[in-house]
């Protein structure tokens, strides 16, 4: 097998602008294709998962453009996606699927959505049940068990004029809420998602800038179809907080670290992690500027210097606008002194793979103290701080966060950590590992692998 190895850090240090954020991009693929003449997305991240999107609406009759870091799309109006020639395939990428599935149950024309390996085991009927009640027609792969009935892909979507529907979400999930809205922007009348609890609103925000009949008031979003929506023409992609999360625990651990991250989006609903780190005692400084000309989304510096961390207390409530944050804050609870809790983690058992299964293993490797505790079917992780984490031979499990979280625990521990395939970076982040050597003076990337 081939073994990536990661050596302890002597410090990071160094400014850094990031690729802009894959949830902002998606949706600005989409809108941008559902709304008439050009549209110029820059700072477009060329990962896998925003590429895939991209490629569908080439499938749907859409003409895309790419050059360097800009995109630009040649929208068609709502009437004018086509029927693709044959199944779409969305690899693994979940957002691509689950916000698809959305739009495409509206169109008047049949579809079928196909995965790889990984997202063809991530459950779907969160998506499929709300879109079934609007009037959506969707063949899905059934699994049965004793307790639940669960639906996967491939999915076939056939044509069906669909009706606004009030949904109150089961689970708190940003994919589930846009794949209604993007529904609703073709149903008859009004469709009103009700969240548990906030979740990542770039749809919302998106929506507005494209100027549809859209409305937030508290946890419920209103949106009424009928009107064309209108391209602001240029749109500014802010650097992705999920990618800049690596960097931030990294500095915050490893000794005699200061850096800055440039250009990173603020999104109220994604700054979960900085709050967090603030909280455990990182020494943090934010300056969020107004938003960038056309930029839908706040957006700021964000630097970090070397800190003493303690554990920390996260609640249920607090989990959407970290979630993706959550492999590598275990890595930074595991430095920290005291003991941390993160309740309400069970959404990360759906994710690229089960998250808490990953990273408990590999950082227990490390010799971490971790456990989950079970109350009222809810899972909350403990974990215990150690003085010091030590390399060890880790697996990506095929998940691009737990590979970069385990590359920073790396970083952070002594002795040398071998990584069985960091192949799976490039699904959000293909620079990664050049990033890493910027900051830590050591070459990674094709070099290191042994
Ligand atoms: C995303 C929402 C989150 C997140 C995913 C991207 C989005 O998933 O984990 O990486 O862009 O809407 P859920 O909404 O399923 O929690």
């Amino acid at each position: 097998m081939k073994h990536f190895q990661v050596n302890p850090a002597a410090r990071l240090a160094g400014e850094i602008t990031l690729p802009g954020d894959k949830s902002t991009a998606h949706r600005a693929i989409i809108l941008s294709a559902l709304a008439k003449g050009k549209t110029e997305i820059d700072n477009f991240p060329a990962n896998e998962d925003c590429l895939i999107t991209l490629g569908a609406f080439k499938k749907l009759g859409i003409k895309c453009a790419r050059r360097g870091p800009r995109v630009f799309v040649y929208g068609k109006g709502l009437k004018g996606l086509k029927k693709p020639r044959g199944p779409i395939y969305l690899g693994e990428s979940g957002t691509s699927y689950r916000l698809l599935l959305g739009l495409l149950a509206a169109q008047p024309f049949e579809s079928t959505l196909t995965a790889g390996d990984s997202l063809s085991a991530r459950p779907m009927r969160r998506v499929t049940a709300p879109l079934r009640k609007m009037g959506a027609v969707l063949e899905t792969r059934t699994v049965s068990t004793t307790s639940l009935v669960e639906e996967y892909p491939p999915i076939r979507i056939t044509a069906g004029g669909l009706k606004g529907i009030t949904y109150e979400l089961p689970v708190a999930s940003a994919q589930v809420k846009s794949a209604v809205l993007l529904a609703g922007l073709f149903a008859k009348g009004r469709t009103t998602v009700i969240e548990p609890v906030r979740t990542r609103d770039h749809t919302e925000r998106m929506l507005k800038v494209f100027k549809a009949r859209v409305e937030v008031k508290g946890k419920k979003i209103i949106l009424t179809a009928g009107k064309e929506l209108k391209s602001p023409k240029y749109i500014y992609v802010p650097g992705d907080i999920s990618s800049a999360a690596f960097f931030m625990v990294a500095a915050a651990v490893v000794p005699d670290s200061k850096i800055t991250v440039r250009n990173i989006g603020l999104n109220p609903s994604r700054t979960g992690v900085i709050k967090v780190l603030k909280r455990m005692g990182a020494r943090i400084h934010v300056t969020c500027r107004m938003s960038h000309v056309a930029c839908v989304e706040p957006i700021g510096d964000i630097s970090v210097e070397t800190g003493k961390l303690s554990g920390v207390r996260v609640r249920k409530d607090e989990i959407p606008t970290l979630i993706d944050e959550l492999p590598v804050l275990m890595v930074a609870a595991s430095l920290a002194r005291g003991k941390s809790v993160f309740e309400g983690v069970g959404e990360l058992r759906v994710k690229e793979t089960d998250r808490i299964k990953s990273m408990s293993e590999n950082l227990k490797a490390m010799g971490a103290r971790m456990e989950v505790e079970v109350r009222d079917g809810k899972e909350s992780l403990i974990i215990e701080g150690v003085k010091t984490l030590h390399g060890a031979e880790v697996k990506s499990f095929g998940d691009h966060r737990t590979a970069m979280a385990m590359v920073i625990a790396g970083l952070a521990a002594q002795g040398k950590t071998t990584l069985d395939d960091a192949s799976c970076i490039a699904k959000s982040f293909p620079n990664f590992l050049r990033v890493v050597s910027l900051l830590t003076g050591e070459k990674y990337g094709k070099k290191a692998e042994v």
